[in-house]
């Protein structure tokens, strides 16, 4: 299997010397993360490592989706926010396209109830307002913890108006939470299906969990393709070798960076279906590493500020800040070797001279231009990147390159000396909108 290349030897600009050095103090760690998948299991705070291996997971989600997946089924509304929703969004706009759910005959529509927006609500129930036979439709509420207000708010309100509108309805709600929570008790009671989240895998981590996989295998999507690449992916950045390890690589690259100044991490991605990758990894960026205290409890405030960027649309909004604007970033580009492009400009143009040297081409050369383009406009500027080349953007390149990202922050977390698998301060305000709420 073909893996993501990485390439960064003369465009990040650091010492050779200085990168090898990091790399080899996460020696130590990449031993333990070794010995954390020859475990296998979920003891460690490093478990999702093992959740692509994990055949048990695999077959109750591949068991229940085929029970719940019959040809009437229309849409899938995953209720969940943040680790709970976007990696299975980030999957299915990169593997359908963000106009998938406009479009007419094609695989089951996702729909995605994330923030408490009466608007998004609203359409969503009028998007649902045609379905009368309870098996077009399937409720996925996604919850680790079980408490989350955004999540239990909707789909309260959604369950509250489909109950009076689809006969037999509770049969097309799946409940996926943390063993034991609030939610399992009252699920279990209610009598909907449930799904389990392992305690030690954290919402950003769970996108090879039942959290990603169910609502993908539902719409369609080649589950054992995504983990296979995981599977191979892990492999590759378990590796000590800088030379093979993305993600060690990656993360190096990042820190080193942020140790001179520079603390913005620009994913910039050269296909727009990658938009929500990007989101996924800026959740995973942002909760991992921002960090008010260390490992030793001294006060740091540490982080790593991650923007996302789309080609070339972005390059009409943001190029002027990235190349002219301070050097404050460090930006990675991914973009895939191959990708099906049968769209032609024609060889006979309406607006024939106004753009020189399009016709006959296809989209991929007219794109491949501009990215060479954006790539020596920024070695021009002395300005870093890295870039990530996956295979192709199905499921297997898909599952390498989350993978990769997801062991990427375990490195990052160790070389900034911060816990990367907590978010105490966001439980901060999810006590207090609680506190609030109660008055
Ligand atoms: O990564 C995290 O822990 C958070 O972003 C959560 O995913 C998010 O707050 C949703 O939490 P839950 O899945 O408990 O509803």
């Amino acid at each position: 299997m073909e893996l993501i290349k990485f390439n960064y030897k003369d465009t990040a600009l650091l010492d050779e010397g200085e990168v090898a050095e990091a790399a080899s103090s996460l020696s130590g760690y990449i031993g333990h993360l070794n010995e954390v998948t020859k475990a296998g299991g979920y003891d460690s705070r490093e478990a999702s490592l093992n959740l692509p291996f994990d055949e048990d997971t695999l077959a109750k989600v591949k068991t229940l989706a085929s029970a719940k997946k019959i040809d009437k089924l229309k849409y899938i509304v995953v209720v969940g926010i943040g680790g709970s929703n976007l990696g299975a969004m980030a999957v299915y706009e990169a593997l359908f396209g963000t106009l998938h759910t406009v479009l007419d005959g094609e695989a089951p529509k996702m729909l995605f109830l994330d923030t408490n927006n009466p608007k998004l609500l609203l359409d969503i129930k009028n998007t649902l307002s045609g379905v009368e036979d309870k098996e077009e439709l399937l409720i996925n509420v996604i919850s680790k913890s079980g408490g989350t207000t955004e999540t239990i708010v909707n789909f309260e309100a959604l369950y509250a108006y489909l109950k009076e509108n689809i006969k037999g309805i509770e049969d097309r709600v799946v409940v996926t939470t943390d063993i034991g929570s609030k939610l399992y008790h009252k699920a279990e009671e209610v009598g909907f299906d449930i799904l389990e989240v392992p305690k030690n895998v954290g919402g950003r981590f769970s996108v090879f969990s039942a959290v990603g996989l169910f609502p993908l295998a539902l719409a369609g999507v080649n589950v054992e393709a995504l983990v296979l690449g995981a599977r191979k992916e892990r492999d590759a950045c378990l590796s000590e070798d800088l030379e093979k390890n993305p993600a060690l690589a990656s993360a190096v690259l990042i820190h080193l960076h942020h140790k001179h100044g520079i603390s913005i991490q620009n994913s910039f991605f050269f296909h727009s279906q990658l938009e929500t990758v990007g989101k996924w990894y800026r959740q995973l960026v942002g909760e991992s590493l921002g960090k008010q205290h260390n490992k030793q409890g001294n006060e740091v405030r540490v982080g790593i500020t991650p923007i996302t960027s789309v080609g070339s649309t972005d390059l009409h909004s943001m190029a002027q800040l990235f190349l002219g604007g301070p050097k404050d970033k460090f930006t990675t580009f991914i973009s895939a070797k191959t990708v099906e492009d049968k769209v032609l400009v024609p060889n006979k143009l309406v607006f024939d001279g106004l753009v020189d040297d399009i016709s006959g081409k296809s989209f991929s050369d007219v794109m491949g231009a501009i990215y060479e383009g954006v790539k020596k406009a920024y070695e021009h500027n002395k300005i870093p990147y890295a870039e990530a080349v996956l295979p192709d953007l199905h499921e297997t390149s898909l599952g390498q390159f989350l993978q990769f990202k997801m062991i990427e922050m375990m490195f990052l977390g160790e070389l900034l000396n911060v816990n990367a698998f907590d978010q105490p301060n966001v439980e901060d305000y999810k006590k207090e909108t609680k506190k609030l709420l109660s008055v």
